[in-house]
């Protein structure tokens, strides 16, 4: 079924939001499953179509796997995994699903793992997590659109990233659990969902030490050292940074609830720098408030503990009717302002000069028919959608579904008038056709 959102802005988000799991932790959760020979058992999983291709591909690799969406639990058995292909299907959905491949290569010594390619957000490489996986021994090669992998042993040792990227850090983690002997991994990726990862390996067995600082040193375990885990996924930062954009952003006020502040330190100080306020009520919530137009700021987007790049983009549509010109610098990927056409349709100044959108704030953004290209641009949209006058209506929200849980019934909650539509296929131009229960 085709859907829409369809959202009447220009009301200010009030009341309590609850932040789900981390969607960048509790897939690399379930990835690493797959070195036990047992269960794990994880809870605050966040309730996404992500989790769902995460867990189905799990499936043909042979584990099983019981998800419980009410109890936000999954529990998956990997003891009798008998095919080490993860297949185009998934891994072209969905990004995350590649880090499969440190933990096959690291169980059984061989994996083929579909290349995920670019994507429109930028070119997205891989050499990182191959270099990685070489150095420990392994033989890979791309072979028909897959990264081919297999190892005699694989042996611990010494391996510098070239930058800190996240996933090659997590890819070359899982191989290296069970690998013989020691391996320093420098240039590591710091983002908590790193740690989760660790803390996650470390509670069924494995010794990971340093995550979350820039050197990670894994000593190689056996498998019969692995045991059955019980674990729970860290709060979405990305999540809770895209509800703090949007409460400041609507002059709100609201309590974000089960999160780690410290975790979004970089994108508070931003919020009070552009003239919000952040009370820190206890160590999971937070409250956000404004009450006058935000003042324009310059953000770069960096690697962890800098402000994060999936959250530039709900950041320029709340700097869209800021007081003055923002610069925002993406400096991770080369391609991540695509809604910036679609916010020019809802009224805004925004130019991009190579890495660069630069914003002049205006008084007023007026709803319209856009599009969201990829799930962090969908986000945009909807910020930009709560702050405009009158009705925007965004298409291709499965983009959105793959990364905000309940993203209409949380904002509902906030005050928000925001609607999920089913649209009519063969009519896109709107014929609705149902409503969802919760439409304002
Ligand atoms: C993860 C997150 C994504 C976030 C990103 C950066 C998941 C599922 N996704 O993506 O939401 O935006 O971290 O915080 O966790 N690169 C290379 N060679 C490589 C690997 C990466 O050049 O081998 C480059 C990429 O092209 C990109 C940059 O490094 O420009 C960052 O990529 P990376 O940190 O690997 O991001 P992901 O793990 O894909």
């Amino acid at each position: 079924m085709y859907q829409k959102i369809i959202l009447e802005g220009g009301r200010r988000l009030k009341g309590e939001v609850t932040i789900s799991g981390a969607k960048n932790a509790a897939l690399k959760l379930m990835a690493a499953a797959l070195l036990l020979e047992d269960t794990s058992e994880i809870y605050n999983i966040p309730e996404l179509t992500d989790v769902v291709t995460m867990a189905s591909l799990l499936q043909t690799l042979g584990a099983e796997v019981d998800y419980d969406i009410k109890e936000k639990k999954i529990i998956i058995n990997a003891t009798n995994i008998n095919n080490v292909e993860a297949h185009y299907d998934f891994v072209s959905k969905m990004r995350a699903s590649f880090v499969v491949l440190g933990a096959l290569v690291g169980r059984f010594h061989e994996a083929k793992v579909a290349l995920p390619g670019g994507c429109s957000i930028g070119e997205r490489r891989i050499d990182l997590h191959i270099k990685g996986l070489e150095a420990l021994g392994a033989q890979v090669k791309i072979e028909g659109g897959y990264v081919i992998a297999k190892a005699k042993k694989l042996v611990g040792t010494k391996i510098y990233l070239d930058r800190p990227s996240v996933g090659a850090t997590e890819n070359i983690m899982l191989a290296a659990i069970l690998a013989e002997g020691s391996t320093i991994l420098n240039n590591a990726a710091q983002e908590p969902e790193i740690i989760d990862l660790a803390n996650f390996l470390n509670a069924m067995g494995a010794d990971v030490n340093g995550a979350g600082t820039s050197e990670i040193i894994i000593n190689g375990v056996k498998q019969k050292d692995l045991k059955a885990v019980t674990y729970t996924t860290i709060p979405d930062r990305i999540e809770a940074g895209t509800y703090i954009a949007a409460i400041a952003a609507t002059k709100g006020k609201a309590i974000i609830k089960n999160i780690f502040p410290n975790h979004l330190s970089a994108v508070t100080s931003k919020v009070i720098e552009m003239g919000g306020k952040v009370t820190i009520l206890d160590p999971f919530s937070m409250e956000i408030s404004c009450n006058t137009r935000l003042n324009a700021t310059n953000i770069v987007t960096q690697p962890y503990p800098g402000f994060p790049t999936d959250l530039q983009s709900p950041f320029i549509s709340a700097l869209l009717m800021a007081e003055g010109i923002s610069i925002i610098t993406e400096s991770i990927y080369e391609n991540r302002f695509r809604q910036i056409g679609e916010l020019r349709r809802m009224g805004a100044d925004v130019q991009q000069e190579s890495h660069k959108a630069i914003i002049k704030g205006v008084k007023q953004l007026t709803g319209a028919q856009v599009i969201a290209s990829d799930l962090r641009a969908g986000a945009s949209l909807v910020v930009a959608a709560l702050c405009a006058d009158g009705t925007t209506e965004i298409s291709d929200i499965h983009h959105i579904d793959r990364g905000y849980e309940k993203i209409v019934d949380k904002l509902s909650g906030l005050g928000a008038y925001i609607k999920r539509v089913d649209i009519d296929e063969t009519n896109l131009d709107g014929k609705i056709i149902n409503i969802e229960e919760n439409s304002y």
